[in-house]
């Protein structure tokens, strides 16, 4: 690795490792942090679902009511960061501005994903308080009623066609500024650090400049 690699190449090919090796169960679980407006920070994990390598953004799915959801509403902004030890020691970190994805994104996304899953999608209120627990499988029986999912297709678990409920779908991070840290012998790591400006467009994407490229004492 050198410091003037195009970052989002190495970025996507250290994503690659990461889904092909079989270390461990979601390989591509990242720490996503956001805060209020006046900067109280929170962070969770979520799954990256997807990078687009030439525009460099990752996108994730979740409900838009949640604690993350309100935060990125005020915001707009959040960072998230990836360690993987199976690879000698490898932290990849991103910061930038976050969009809803664009609605038929998120559909398509919804409607690839196991019964269960959608339905926990309609009835999970996340991030609020939950009463009462049993109350919850109750809901999604109840909304399994609602959209006509029998039985059977309850048993068998694949996507059911059922409209994406509003309140959830995905968000993308535009990467503009990315680290890319990597375990070195006698604790002389290496870590290389990208910043870029961004331009918004009319829809909602970002243009960057070129990377503007430092290392950092690690
Ligand atoms: C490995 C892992 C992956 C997760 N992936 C997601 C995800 O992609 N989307 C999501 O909404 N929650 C995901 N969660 C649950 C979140 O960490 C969190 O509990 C939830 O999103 C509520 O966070 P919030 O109250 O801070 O908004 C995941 C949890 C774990 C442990």
């Amino acid at each position: 690795m050198s410091v003037n690699d195009n970052p989002l190449q190495v970025m996507a090919q250290w994503l690659r490792e990461a889904q092909t090796s079989s270390a461990r169960r979601n390989p591509l679980a990242m720490a996503l942090a956001t805060a209020t407006a006046d900067g109280i920070p929170s962070v969770r994990m979520v799954l990256l679902k997807g990078f687009a390598e030439q525009q460099g953004y990752v996108n994730f799915y979740t409900h838009h009511e949640s604690r993350k959801g309100t935060e990125i509403s005020v915001t707009q902004r959040a960072a998230g960061v990836l360690y993987w030890e199976e690879f000698g020691g490898r932290q990849l970190r991103i910061e930038g501005p976050v969009r809803h994805s664009p609605h038929d994104e998120s559909d398509r996304y919804f409607a690839s994903r196991p019964v269960h899953s959608q339905l926990n999608a309609w009835v999970s209120q996340q991030s609020r308080t939950l009463e009462d627990p049993a109350s919850l499988p109750a809901l999604a029986t109840q909304k399994a009623n609602e959209f006509g999912i029998t039985a059977a297709a309850l048993q068998d678990g694949g996507p059911q066609e059922i409209p994406r409920p509003s309140h959830w779908g995905g968000y993308r991070i535009w990467i503009d500024r990315l680290e890319l840290w990597s375990e070195g012998a006698g604790r002389f790591h290496d870590r290389y650090c990208y910043t870029r400006k961004f331009e918004q467009q009319e829809d909602e994407s970002f243009v960057g400049t070129n990377w503007q490229a430092t290392r950092l004492y690690p």
